[in-house]
């Protein structure tokens, strides 16, 4: 497997891999509904682009197959600064996907909530908006090595702080064996509308959303690496 940062030029095969993969099987996109069966969905692709012009996104690509399927995993990274959030969510109010909007209310609206900037004084923050390994390939360490070779990207560009908002289990697992930490989290069945429902009835095992990070200090090891 090779591990390459993601060109602008990628951006149609990054798409077609997040079709089948993360669009189908993220807890949200799932419980909502969301471009299922391959379909596309136009406000989530414009999301996943905006991360790719930061240029600080990865892909593992099989180099013994040809054309599109060859992604075999993929890490979108952000750059995030303050009242970007805030911004997203005002956006929102124009988009006509419904489904789309209840998944980045639940985000937006928690970031917001609970404000990383102001906590660690930081002026930006790397982001892991995207984490995605082909159901072909999962189980094969892809998705650590991305969130490894993540943090020595996020290290590399000088960054102090990195998050990601963990949607499942297996992703909250995996983001806390490289160090990053619990700084918040929402229980689906908390996020109700008026009437009490629950906006997004995601299923077992996955129960709550969590906002984690990671501080980085010059010297430090990922934590995968440290002997126990
Ligand atoms: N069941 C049990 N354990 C699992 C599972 C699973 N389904 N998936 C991952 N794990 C565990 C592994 O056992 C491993 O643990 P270890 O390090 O102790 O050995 C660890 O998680 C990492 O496993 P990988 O093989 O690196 O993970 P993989 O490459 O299979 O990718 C991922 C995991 C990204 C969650 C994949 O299943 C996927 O793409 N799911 C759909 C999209 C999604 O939910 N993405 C995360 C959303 S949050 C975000 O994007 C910021």
């Amino acid at each position: 497997m090779e591990y390459k940062q993601i060109e602008m030029e990628d951006c149609d095969q990054v798409l077609e891999h997040l079709r089948r993969s993360f669009f189908a099987d993220e807890p949200l996109n799932k419980s909502a509904g969301l471009c299922q069966n391959g379909s596309s969905c136009i406000a989530l692709e414009a999301h996943c682009v905006e991360a790719i012009k930061d240029r600080m996104s990865l892909m593992a690509v099989d180099a013994k197959v040809e054309g599109c399927c060859k992604i075999a995993g993929v890490v979108l990274n952000g750059i995030l600064r303050p009242g970007n959030a805030a911004k997203s969510l005002k956006k929102l109010d124009s988009t006509s996907d419904a489904d789309f909007r209840k998944i980045f209310e639940l985000l937006h609206g928690h970031s917001l909530k609970y404000n990383l900037f102001e906590h660690f004084a930081v002026g930006s923050i790397f982001d892991v908006r995207i984490l995605s390994v082909d159901s072909g390939y999962r189980g094969q360490g892809i998705a650590n090595e991305l969130v490894k070779q993540s943090v020595a990207v996020a290290k590399a560009n000088g960054f102090r702080l990195m998050k990601a908002d963990a949607t499942g289990i297996f992703s909250q697992k995996i983001f806390r064996s490289h160090g990053f930490e619990v700084f918040s989290e929402q229980p689906y069945d908390k996020y109700t509308d008026k009437h009490g429902k629950v906006i997004l009835p995601v299923e077992a095992p996955h129960i709550k959303m969590q906002q984690l990070y990671k501080r980085i200090c010059e010297g430090d090891k990922d934590d995968k690496e440290q002997p126990h």
